[in-house]
């Protein structure tokens, strides 16, 4: 079939129309013509496989990765950086239309479009490791990652001899690699008991490197070589378990983290989802009362470590579901709730417990804008006073977007 693409979809696809019937055709730029192959057919639209291109976009590039519409966890590497945050852009717009936002978006470009990402997750495809393709259960195997740190590509390169030495193909889920600055951390999760020896990859890995393993659910062992990961954020010294989340782009988290900060009013804060307590963290050490939210036992844990290290006697950490912790923890006093959720977003009782508050400012971190834009429709006595993309990932069609929203009725802000 042939396809005219006209717009971008929410995965940065490209969309066209085919018999009346829309068609998202991955890989495909707005105002090309192409030929392509349905993979999957509903009564309202159908999903397209590129096949060829027959008339080309001007602003299209050759993406420098071998593994660039196979692997598909890359939606961008066919355009130049400035084109594809015009696109990200685009695709926002139209998105927060839908609640009546018609103003101007702020960007932080990342310093690095390639190089960026601290942590990997990787599958085994026999002994290969492998990416899994996105929307599908097909693995792709890879010598490298291109938007990866360096740093991770190298041991990628020293964990796949090992798995080839040791045959560790067949017992291995994942293989988690992480680093910060000089430091990596690989952590093996085994679908079964195994018995192997570690040692000689800790030597390809070096000192500053640490070894996990786990077992199906069970809890992480740590194995040898470093057990945290340890970063310097603003003034904190900062540990992570290797799985504690984290910002993925330590560039531009840093840059949003600072908005934030600069963002906050009030001298008492809650910071709902807060990870690992990096901008908890922040916050209480300009001498606000901060309250983190958490549900995850490693992040609670590494956010307990931050607290204590840095002796940050305003921080309270408490762990638990932000649906039940929130509401009871919101104080006519408190002036800044900063949020940010994972991609499912808001829990409907955190809307209905903020629209019911006295909260003046509302600080929303959203990895997605579609749930973003269906929490900000559900926090209905509140409006938008800010929003900035943060590129926290290049060439994916992932978004970051810092949302200020400010309760109607105060005009003293
Ligand atoms: C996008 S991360 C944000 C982390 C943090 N703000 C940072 O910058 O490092 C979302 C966090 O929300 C946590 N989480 C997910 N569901 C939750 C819930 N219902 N209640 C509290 N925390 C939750 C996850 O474990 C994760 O650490």
């Amino acid at each position: 079939m042939t396809i005219k693409i006209i717009d971008y979809g929410h995965s940065g696809e490209g969309v066209g129309k085919s018999q009346g019937k829309v068609c998202f055709v991955p890989f495909a730029l707005k105002d090309e013509e192409i030929q392509g192959e349905i993979t999957s057919n509903t009564s309202k639209f159908c999903r397209v496989c590129l096949t060829k291109i027959i008339k080309k976009s001007p602003l299209r590039l050759e993406p420098p990765c071998p593994y660039f519409e196979k692997c598909g966890g890359c939606a961008f590497q066919n355009l130049k950086y400035k084109d594809e945050i015009d696109v990200k852009l685009y695709m926002l717009k139209n998105q927060l239309k839908k609640v009546g936002f018609n103003g101007d978006i702020d960007v932080f470009l990342s310093p690095n479009e390639y190089g960026y990402r601290n942590k990997i997750k990787l599958f085994c495809c026999g002994n290969d490791l492998a990416l899994n393709k996105i929307g599908s259960q097909q693995l792709v195997p890879i010598k490298h990652c291109l938007i990866a740190e360096d740093r991770i590509n190298k041991a990628i390169e020293s964990v796949q001899t090992f798995i080839y030495a040791k045959n560790l193909g067949k017992s291995l889920e994942n293989v988690y690699i992480r680093c910060q600055n000089d430091e990596i951390i690989v952590w093996f999760k085994f679908a079964r008991k195994v018995n192997v020896q570690f040692n000689g990859l800790q030597i390809m890995l070096g000192a500053k490197a640490g070894i996990y393993s786990s077992v199906g659910k069970s809890e992480l062992q740590h194995i040898s070589g470093i057990e945290y990961l340890s970063a310097k954020e603003f003034d904190l010294d900062c540990k992570f378990l290797p799985n504690a989340f984290h910002q993925v782009n330590n560039k531009v988290s840093e840059e949003l983290y600072r908005e934030v900060l600069s963002s906050v009013v009030g001298d008492i804060v809650i910071n709902a989802y807060s990870g690992a307590g990096v901008l908890s963290g922040i916050i209480a050490k300009s001498g606000k009362t901060v309250y983190g939210i958490e549900l995850g036992a490693s992040e609670h844990q590494s956010a307990e470590k931050l607290k204590e290290e840095n002796k940050l006697n305003k921080l309270f950490n408490i762990k638990g579901d932000c649906a039940k912790v929130l509401p009871n923890l919101i104080s006519t006093d408190l002036q800044t709730l900063v949020v940010d959720p994972p991609r499912a977003g808001l829990d409907k009782k955190v809307c209905e417990a903020v629209n019911a508050s006295n909260i003046k400012r509302i600080i929303y971190i959203s990895c997605d804008s579609a749930t973003l834009v269906r929490d900000i429709a559900r926090l209905n006595n509140y409006k938008i006073k800010k929003i900035k993309l943060f590129d926290m990932f290049p060439k994916t069609s992932s978004k970051e977007t810092l949302c200020i929203l400010e309760k109607f009725d105060d005009k003293k802000l």
